[in-house]
């Protein structure tokens, strides 16, 4: 369900292209800090596939985690998401790419609040759209185009970069910025793979 809209005034333009989005930075901000058993990588052969990662996520989520999404248009960053929703019981129907929309929030086990911080041109902008107020609590926070607030991010966060493989092929890259969303991926990762295989068993019936 989703609760409330925030808009940005300029925000009908269309999407640029990926040819003119602004040069990815060196070093991946999802490469930064890696764990042990991190960066944890894996194909999506699907958007399906990709949505079950999300569900993963979702259902073992306790509350108040960032959730950093990094990637170009079409990645699969909405389909993660609505995957997180599915995961936390909140309507995933409601979940789309939002074009006009900087903000979405969505009730399910936990309140979820889904952020496209693409439109985003300036440290005043991102400030205007009150990101901060979202990171206490309950909430948890999903945030595409992660890379453009940075600076407003909580420390620690879980981070997923998706890239292009081929028209259904994604690579997912899943990594941590702090020991809360270490315990979370861990779990995240054992839910994912007991999922995966009731998901194998299915389809071989
Ligand atoms: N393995 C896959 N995972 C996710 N999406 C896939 C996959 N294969 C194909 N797709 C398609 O790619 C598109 C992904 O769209 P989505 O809106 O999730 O991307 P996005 O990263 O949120 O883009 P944007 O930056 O424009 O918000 C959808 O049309 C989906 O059907
Ligand atoms: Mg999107």
């Amino acid at each position: 369900m989703t609760l409330s809209l925030r808009f940005l005034m300029h925000s009908n333009e269309p999407r640029r292209s990926n040819a003119t989005r602004p040069a990815r930075a060196k070093q991946h901000p999802a490469r930064r800090a890696p764990a042990s058993d991190l960066p944890w990588e894996l194909v999506s052969t699907s958007h399906q596939h990709t949505t079950r990662l999300g569900q993963a996520i979702g259902r073992v989520l306790r509350g108040g985690e960032t959730i950093a999404l990094y990637g170009p248009l079409g990645a699969g960053k909405t389909a993660l998401v609505r995957g997180i929703a599915v995961g936390l019981n909140a309507s995933p129907a409601a979940v789309t790419s939002p074009t006009f929309v900087v903000i979405h929030e969505y009730q399910g086990r936990l309140p979820l609040v889904h952020v496209d911080l693409y439109r985003i041109r300036s440290p005043r902008e991102l400030e205007s759209i009150g990101l901060i107020e979202y990171f206490s609590g309950q909430t948890v926070t999903a945030i595409e185009w992660a890379d453009k607030g940075l600076v407003a991010l909580p420390q620690d966060r879980i981070e997923i970069a998706l890239y292009h493989r081929a028209a259904r092929s994604r690579t997912i890259e899943l990594n941590v910025t702090g020991p809360k969303s270490h315990e979370i991926l861990a779990l995240a990762r054992r839910q994912y793979s007991k999922a995966a295989r009731e998901h194998r068993a299915a389809t071989e019936a």
